[in-house]
């Protein structure tokens, strides 16, 4: 009995992290880190490498930090991309603090616009999540049976007394309605 509280705790710990990690828009600093938009130094250090290890979902935003009088980020078309032409980007950012919205699924191209950067490997490929893997993901960790079977215990930590106010909330709306 006494374990129960405590797996109540940890359970609705995990959906609050799971929830806040999942449904707030996020902000990625493009390879993790202020200098990363550089030509890469190998395979292994390349933006794309980056990319693929994060999660991207409708919403989120790209950061690029760089030095706007050497580089800029274009956002060209998957064609431009694979041949690195510069000419006529879909969108181009010089101020060196370049912040793009991810505003749809799919994939997003980005390439250097400086000469010959993009030939050496400065590009990137980022693909958003779909709305529906997004729900999907947000959906499953809820068949919690702990969570809803509010246990008539002494509330043993902050998260059970949340709960515990909770339930008293709800008690007095119903109250309410049923008068
Ligand atoms: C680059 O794109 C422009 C506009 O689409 C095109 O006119 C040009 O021929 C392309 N250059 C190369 C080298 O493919």
């Amino acid at each position: 009995m006494a374990g129960f509280p405590r797996a109540a705790c940890i359970s609705l710990s995990l959906l609050c992290v799971l929830f806040f990690s999942f449904s707030e828009a996020r902000d990625h600093l493009v390879g993790g880190k202020t200098d990363a938009w550089k030509i890469p130094s190998s395979e292994s250090d390349s933006l794309n490498q980056w990319a693929e290890k994060s999660r991207f979902l409708i919403g989120d935003s790209l950061v690029w930090k760089y030095d706007s009088s050497i580089d800029s980020v274009l956002q060209v078309t998957k064609r431009d991309y694979v041949t690195c032409n510069t000419s006529s980007p879909i969108e181009a950012y010089k101020d060196g603090n370049t912040n793009v919205k991810l505003d749809r699924s799919g994939p997003f191209y980005f390439i250097s616009g400086s000469e010959g950067h993009c030939e050496k490997g400065q590009k990137l490929i980022v693909v958003v999540m779909s709305e529906k893997h997004r729900r999907f993901i947000a959906i499953s960790p809820a068949p919690s049976p702990v969570e809803f079977e509010g246990p008539a215990i002494a509330p043993a930590s902050g998260a059970t007394t949340l709960k515990g106010s909770l339930g008293v909330t709800l008690g007095v709306i119903v109250g309410v309605v049923l008068m």
